[in-house]
């Protein structure tokens, strides 16, 4: 018998329905259960053939424990080294070197100098510069955290004087100045190992219940091509970033898609946010992924999924980013 276990935290609705649901499907031969965990040694394997991880991002204990786990054989979802090495501003750079669009963006130096460090740790930096920056971005821009998410810290900016002001409430975090992207369509798209792909119309203008209540604006042949742009994006990014669970935002601008936010590791997927619909969508598909992963999972063998970007550093060849081609392949 081979388990599954889910790790996660203040969720109410989707760890319970994803257990249920691989239990109904599988349930003898494969199991789903709530990890549980007594007790943490060096390179001791853990019980679980797949575990999928919804909390170690603000639990360390958990990160530690998962890094172990991965070590000893375990298919932890998301690989939790490479989402710990991730963060925003390298995903976008990242998303140009793959060919998917996302607004001019600049990251800033912290307002406030890291704890422990003086002037003196800062000898490599210039005075920023401003003017080709502001010309680059343009404002309003947005300015937010090169690492964090649920909306925290997300500031609009309207001017250099604004962003003076905003930047100086930062304190130590890193922040990243982006272009707005003014958009006609905006959607939310989860990305479920690899290849399941749903795009949510999402309003990111509307209170929080009801931001998935919103309707594609684009129309014709046209909505079409940028539904399928749109799943192109997705597959291109999941792929170079290797996550088998997370989201990805754009914003649509003159039909182009460009990529706002696509570093969700641990996306929301409570029923109460995301509504029925998208609710048993994403529970099948994690389930499917997890029954999967479950069946490939070998005994004395690393199970852990890697992106395009880590194995092009393994080898060096870049040529495996390469996107275009390996997204059309996953697509069928
Ligand atoms: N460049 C941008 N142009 C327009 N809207 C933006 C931009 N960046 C962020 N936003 C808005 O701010 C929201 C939160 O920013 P996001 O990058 O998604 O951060 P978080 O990871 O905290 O969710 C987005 O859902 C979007 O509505
Ligand atoms: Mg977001």
């Amino acid at each position: 018998m081979k388990k599954i276990g889910i790790l996660f935290g203040r969720e109410n609705t989707f760890p319970w329905a994803f257990i249920e649901r691989v239990n109904q499907k599988e349930g003898k031969d494969i199991v789903a259960e709530p990890v549980s965990i007594e007790k943490v040694e060096q390179a001791d394997p853990t019980e679980y053939a797949v575990i999928i991880d919804r909390i170690s991002q603000d639990v360390p204990f958990y990160r530690a424990y998962l890094k172990n786990a991965a070590l000893c054989g375990t298919a932890v979802i998301n690989n939790p080294f490479w989402w710990s090495a991730d963060e925003k501003f390298f995903n976008n750079c990242l998303a140009l070197k793959v060919g998917v669009p996302v607004p001019n963006t600049v990251l800033l130096p912290s307002y406030e100098r890291p704890d422990d460090t003086t002037e003196e740790s800062f000898r490599n930096l210039k005075m920023m510069d401003w003017n080709y920056i502001f010309k680059y971005i343009g404002f309003p821009a947005y300015m937010k955290p090169h690492s964090g998410g649920g909306w925290k810290s997300v500031y609009k900016v309207e001017s250099p004087d604004d962003l003076w002001v905003k930047h100086a409430e930062t304190e130590q975090l890193v922040m990243m100045l982006q272009e707005e992207i003014v958009f006609d369509d905006y959607f939310r798209c989860y990305c479920i190992g690899q290849k399941y792909v749903h795009i949510m119309p999402y309003e990111p203008r509307n209170p929080h219940h009801l931001r998935y209540d919103s309707q594609l604006k684009a129309t014709g042949p046209a909505a079409k091509k940028l539904l399928d742009t749109v799943h192109d994006y997705v597959m291109r990014l999941n792929l170079a970033l290797g996550y088998d669970f997370n989201t990805v935002e754009f914003a649509v601008r003159d039909g182009v898609p460009i990529a706002i936010d696509f570093c969700n590791p641990a996306p929301d997927a409570e029923l109460t946010s995301v509504g029925q619909a998208n609710f048993d969508w994403v529970v099948e598909a994690a389930a499917n992924m997890a029954i999967e992963k479950a069946k490939a999972h070998k005994a004395g063998q690393m199970n852990l999924t890697w992106g395009t970007f880590t194995q092009a550093g393994v080898t060096g060849d870049m040529s495996v980013m390469g996107g275009v081609a390996k997204a059309k392949k996953a697509k069928k």
